[in-house]
């Protein structure tokens, strides 16, 4: 069963595939959109932006949290995440975009496609021991 309501999980991949317009992906051809919920309900957007020197490259996870954090008054819950990309293959989060995720809220549940269609599996689930800054 769907931990998100069906209308979120649709707006939430909407807005993903919307996004993917603005995908920069000259090198790879691999364009991704991604959509996260807050707790607070509200969404944020963010897309894959590629360059020359190509460990640079940032992913649409990621370039979409970092645009809830530049854009929250306090630090963001996500409450999920969703993935596409444009050629509709299977694709999940890269672990470093796993890592940040967690940073974010151990129970965002992340919507991406598997070889079984779209998918929805806790972060904890999907990256279980993430790295916490014990001091
Ligand atoms: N990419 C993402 O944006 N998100 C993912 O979940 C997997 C990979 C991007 C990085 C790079 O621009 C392209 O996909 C090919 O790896």
């Amino acid at each position: 069963m769907s931990r998100l309501s069906t209308q979120d999980r649709e707006r939430l991949l909407a807005s993903a595939r919307d996004i993917l317009r603005r995908a920069y992906a000259p090198y790879s051809g691999f364009k991704v959109g991604a959509a996260i919920l807050t707790d607070e309900g509200k969404i944020f957007t963010g897309c894959n932006v590629e360059n020359a020197s190509y460990g640079l490259t940032i992913c649409a996870e990621r370039s979409a949290i970092f645009s809830a954090v530049i854009n929250s008054a306090i630090k963001p819950t996500l409450r999920a995440v969703a993935v596409v990309n444009e050629q509709e293959v299977p694709c999940s989060p890269c672990g470093a975009c796993r890592q940040v995720i967690s940073e974010f809220g151990l129970e965002t549940v992340v919507i991406f496609k598997s070889e079984r269609g779209y998918e929805e599996l806790t972060i904890s689930e999907l990256l279980p021991s993430s790295f916490r800054l014990e001091t």
